[in-house]
């Protein structure tokens, strides 16, 4: 069982990430969530191409990566071509490892591994996403009204997809998945199909 690669991108929020542990789960793929390494150098603070640069695994285990400012942080550092170059290996090395992997992002089939085997692009509307990013962060009880998490939503998606460098875009050859009106579940289950009649 030698390399087969799973590319997931898309906008925040969207599903990816259940997507990717349900076809870790199932196939037995390595999976790497690569926002955490953007999140990692954005929370170092200094300067991000050095923090990029000497980025250690336990870096990636700090408690405070999910939080908004942290996805704020990781979306600003990401766009620095620096930042985005120190990161190219590991994550291509991490893609092309024996037993299969899964990595989601925003440009693993675009620019990390553009030979993936699967690619899959997943969207939903700013709305829904931004509602279940609130509810994660305890709805009501949340820190930050729904409002307030929308636009930090849409301020990450412009910034992603306006960047020069490995913007945000599905590559031509990915399945597209919409979360807007199904949950990240269903939408798994149809992931793990296509993924099945691939391998
Ligand atoms: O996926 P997550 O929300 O954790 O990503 C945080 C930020 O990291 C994104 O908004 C994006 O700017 C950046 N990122 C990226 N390329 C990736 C993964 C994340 O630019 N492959």
């Amino acid at each position: 069982t030698g390399p087969f690669t799973v590319a997931i991108d898309g906008p925040a929020a969207a599903g990816k990430g259940t997507i990717a542990r349900a076809l870790a789960a199932r196939f037995g793929f390595a999976h790497l969530d690569t926002g955490l390494l953007y999140r990692a150098v954005g929370a170092m603070g200094g300067d991000p191409v050095a923090a990029a640069q000497a980025l250690r695994p336990e870096d990636l285990q700090r408690p405070d990566l999910r939080t908004l400012e942290a996805g704020q942080a990781a979306s600003r550092v990401a766009a620095l071509p620096g930042v985005r170059a120190a990161l190219l290996t590991f994550q291509r090395r991490f893609a092309r490892r024996d037993g299969g992997a899964v990595l989601d992002g925003r440009d693993i089939g675009t620019v990390i591994c553009p030979e993936a085997e699967v690619k899959f692009f997943v969207t939903a509307s700013a709305e829904i996403r931004a509602w279940r990013r609130w509810l994660e962060l305890g709805g009501e009880a949340a820190p930050d009204r729904f409002e307030a998490v929308l636009e930090g939503v849409r301020e990450r998606d412009a910034r992603d997809m306006g960047r020069a460098d490995a913007p945000l875009r599905p590559a031509r050859d990915a399945i597209l998945i919409d979360t807007t009106s199904q949950d990240a579940d269903s939408a798994a289950e149809m992931a793990v199909v296509q993924v099945q009649a691939v391998l």
